[in-house]
C-alpha cells in the first residue's frame, strides 16, 4: 500500500491490524486501501488533487474473502475463454434469491448480462417501439432517463415527493404522466438516489398502474442487498402475487452488495416466455458473453458470503448514522434516512441559496469532498441536491464530513 498523499494521511489508522483487532473483527472495512494511479473511475477523476471521492457507487472496500478465493481459483486455471453459466453456478442464484428474499424462480428465467445498465437499454429496446414511450419517476439514477432515448424512445417521468421528511410516490402524478404510447415503467428499487426501500403497498400501486395502463415494469433491483433498516427484508417487485411476474423484467447483480462491479457479470429473471424471447432477441449481436471472472465471483458472492455481508450491512449502517447526523446538523443542508444503498441524497439548496446560488457539487468539490451533482438525476429541478456515496473506510468518510463541516462554517 502505498502511503496517503491528501490531507486526511494522518487519520488513517495502522495498515497492519493487530491480532486483537483482527479476531474481534474478522473482516476489515477500516484499513483504506490505496486505489489511486491504477484503474478506478472513482479516484482517477481526482487524479493529483486533495478531493475525497464520494461519487460512481464503487466502495472502498475489498471483495469478500470467498470471492477472492473463488478468482484465484479461476485464474490459477489459466484459461480465459468465452465462458456461460454452469450448473452450480445457476443453483445459487437460485437458492440466493429464495433464502434470501424468498422468491422461487425457474432457472429458465434468467438471461445473463455484462451490467444493469445494458440490461436497462435491453428492455427499452425489447419493449414497445422507437417513438413509444418510457415512464421514470426523479430523481434517477442517470441511465434510466438515457437508455430510452438511446432506442428512440421518449421519456416520460414524474417526481417523487419528499413529505414528512421521506421520500414517497406521487402515485396520481405518475399516472397522469403515463399516456397512451407508454408500453415500459422503469422502476429502481430500492431506489437510487433517495434510498427508499419501496414497501409492499407501494409496489402493489406500482403493479396496480401497470395492469390498468398494460405496461411492463422492468425493475432494476442492484441495490437489493443492501438494505440497512434491521428486519427489513427486500421484496422483488416481481415476487408479488398477482399477474406482477407476467408483466416484469427483474434486473440483478452481487456487484453492488459484493463491491465487484468491475467484473461485469448481472443477470435479468423473467418469467413470462414471451417476453423474455423478445428481451434475447433484442441483446442479438450488441451483448457480449458475460466475463467468467465475473461468473465465478458471483457463484461464489451468493453462496460463501453471508457473513461478510451481514458485516458490511453493519458497517454500513454506521457510516450511514455518521453522514446523517453531521448532514442534518449543518445549516441549509438535510436528507432522508437512508433506507438501502450506501447512497445519501443531500438537499443543499438552502445553503447554496444563503451563498448567492453557488453549484453545489461545485462548492464541495472545491472544498475537497467529490459528490455528484444533483442535476444529473433529472435536471434542473435537482439543482441544489448532491449524492453522497458512503461506502468506504470511516477513517476516509470522517475526513471528508470533517471538511464539509468546516466548508459550511466557513
Ligand atoms: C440503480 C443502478 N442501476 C445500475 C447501475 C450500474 O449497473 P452496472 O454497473 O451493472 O451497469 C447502478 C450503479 O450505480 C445503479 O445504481
Amino acid at each position: 500500500m502505498t502511503p496517503f498523499r491528501h490531507g486526511y494521511r494522518g487519520l488513517c489508522p495502522s495498515p497492519l491490524p493487530s491480532v486483537a483487532h483482527s479476531l474481534l473483527k474478522p473482516f476489515d472495512f477500516d484499513t483504506p486501501i490505496d486505489r489511486r494511479g491504477g484503474d478506478s473511475v472513482k479516484w482517477n477523476k481526482y487524479a493529483g488533487r486533495d478531493v475525497i471521492p464520494l461519487w460512481v457507487a464503487d466502495m472502498d472496500f475489498a471483495a469478500p474473502p470467498a470471492v477472492l478465493a473463488a478468482l484465484r481459483r479461476r485464474v490459477g486455471q489459466a484459461v480465459f475463454g468465452y465462458g456461460g453459466e454452469w450448473p452450480p453456478l445457476v443453483d445459487a442464484v437460485v437458492d440466493h434469491l429464495a433464502q434470501a428474499y424468498r422468491w422461487t424462480i425457474d432457472r429458465q428465467w434468467l438471461v445473463w448480462l455484462p451490467g444493469l445498465v445494458t440490461g436497462l437499454n435491453v428492455a427499452c429496446r425489447a419493449v414497445g417501439k422507437p417513438g413509444s414511450a418510457v415512464f421514470s419517476s426523479t430523481p434517477i439514477y442517470p441511465p434510466f432517463l438515457s437508455a430510452p432515448q438511446n432506442s428512440g424512445r421518449r421519456v416520460v417521468s414524474a417526481p417523487l415527493a419528499h413529505l414528512g421528511g421521506r421520500w414517497q410516490w406521487d402515485f396520481a402524478a405518475t399516472e397522469a404522466a403515463i399516456d397512451a404510447d407508454t408500453r415500459l415503467f422503469l422502476l429502481c428499487h430500492p431506489h437510487n438516489p433517495v434510498g427508499r426501500a419501496w414497501s409492499d403497498e407501494e409496489l402493489g400501486e406500482v403493479a396496480a398502474i401497470a395492469g390498468r395502463r398494460d405496461l411492463v415494469v422492468c425493475s432494476d433491483e442492484i441495490h437489493c442487498g443492501l438494505i440497512l433498516e434491521p428486519g427489513r427484508r427486500h421484496r422483488p417487485f416481481a415476487a408479488q402475487h398477482g399477474e406482477a411476474a407476467r408483466r416484469s423484467i427483474t434486473l440483478m447483480a452481487p456487484s453492488k452488495t459484493f463491491n465487484i462491479p468491475g467484473l461485469g457479470c448481472a443477470f435479468a429473471v423473467i418469467p413470462d416466455d414471451a417476453l423474455r424471447g423478445d428481451y434475447r432477441a433484442a441483446m442479438q449481436g450488441i451483448v457480449p458473453h458475460v466475463n467468467v471472472l465475473g461468473l465465478a465471483a458471483t457463484e461464489a458472492a451468493y453462496r460463501d458470503c453471508g457473513a461478510w455481508h451481514a458485516a458490511l450491512l453493519d458497517y454500513l449502517r454506521g457510516n450511514r448514522d455518521r453522514v446523517e447526523a453531521v448532514v442534518n446538523s449543518l445549516p441549509g443542508m438535510s436528507m432522508a434516512r437512508v433506507e438501502a444503498t450506501y447512497l445519501a441524497w443531500i438537499d443543499a439548496r438552502e445553503l447554496c441559496r444563503r451563498r448567492g446560488g453557488v453549484n453545489a457539487q461545485r462548492f464541495f468539490e472545491a472544498a475537497g469532498i467529490g459528490l455528484s451533482d444533483g442535476e444529473d438525476f433529472g435536471g434542473e429541478q435537482y439543482r441544489g441536491f448532491v449524492r453522497l456515496n458512503f461506502g468506504c473506510p470511516r477513517v476516509t468518510l470522517d475526513a471528508a464530513l470533517a471538511r464539509m463541516r468546516a466548508a459550511v462554517a466557513d
